[in-house]
């Protein structure tokens, strides 16, 4: 399936959805995407005073995670999105911006973070070498989001798109959400593009038998 990932379209669809994605988010996982967050974050032992991006950060969520342990700048193309990190996060640092034209040079970063966000870039390979770009050596970047499209993934195809439907008056987002989830590369295939790009395999976490996957990769 040809799943229709125009930046303004995305944009524009975050925004829509961002005064009840976080809402959604904790009644969709009963929560868990929250607990699944702080043990990818525990998995990259981020070390004091590091300088950490958070690519496609949204609502800031691994932001509030990481704390003071690192310096941290959230990154995000919906200017909604942004504004609600900000208020979650009111003293740490957002900026509008697109991540396959990261607005650094190259080596800033000890850490890049990803969550739940490559699965919508229309041009992914691109953002991967930008996130590449920007990592210092030995610099890693964790990336986070669905996994093995299992049991557990039919399921959310199932209930998702409905419950949106009844609680946000939301169907059309949210199929975009699972038609995205099933044509996004399961976690072997994905280690594999970030090799291609120059990355090497650290770890990964599954979570709910795998079906959502944190993986740990290294610029050597
Ligand atoms: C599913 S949300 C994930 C938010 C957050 N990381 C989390 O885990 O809850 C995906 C985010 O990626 C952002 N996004 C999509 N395309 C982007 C791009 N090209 N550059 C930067 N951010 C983008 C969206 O605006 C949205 O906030």
């Amino acid at each position: 399936m040809n799943i229709d990932k125009n930046p303004q379209k995305i944009r524009k669809m975050f925004d829509k959805i961002s005064p009840y994605y976080d809402r959604m988010n904790n009644i969709m996982s009963f929560g868990i995407h929250n607990f699944v967050k702080k043990k990818s974050i525990e998995a990259l032992r981020i070390k004091p005073n590091s300088m950490l991006l958070d690519i496609c950060c949204g609502t800031g969520d691994f932001t509030k995670i990481i704390g003071k342990t690192a310096k941290v700048i959230g990154l995000d193309c919906s200017p909604e999105m942004i504004k609600l990190a900000k208020l979650k996060n009111p003293n740490k640092a957002f900026m509008l911006g697109d991540c396959t034209y990261l607005p650094f040079k190259d080596e800033e970063f000890d850490y890049v973070t990803a969550g739940f966000g490559l699965r919508n870039i229309e041009d992914r390979d691109k953002a991967i070498k930008e996130i590449f770009r920007v990592l210092k050596h030995d610099g890693k970047f964790l990336h986070l989001d669905f996994g093995k499209h299992n049991f557990g993934s039919k399921l959310f195809d199932l209930f998702i798109p409905k419950l949106a439907k009844i609680l946000e008056k939301d169907e059309e987002n949210y199929s975009y959400l699972i038609n995205s989830k099933n044509n996004f590369p399961e976690p072997d295939a994905l280690i594999e593009e970030f090799g291609e790009c120059g990355f090497e395999y650290i770890t990964r976490k599954d979570f709910i038998f795998g079906t959502i996957s944190s993986q740990i990769m290294i610029k050597n």
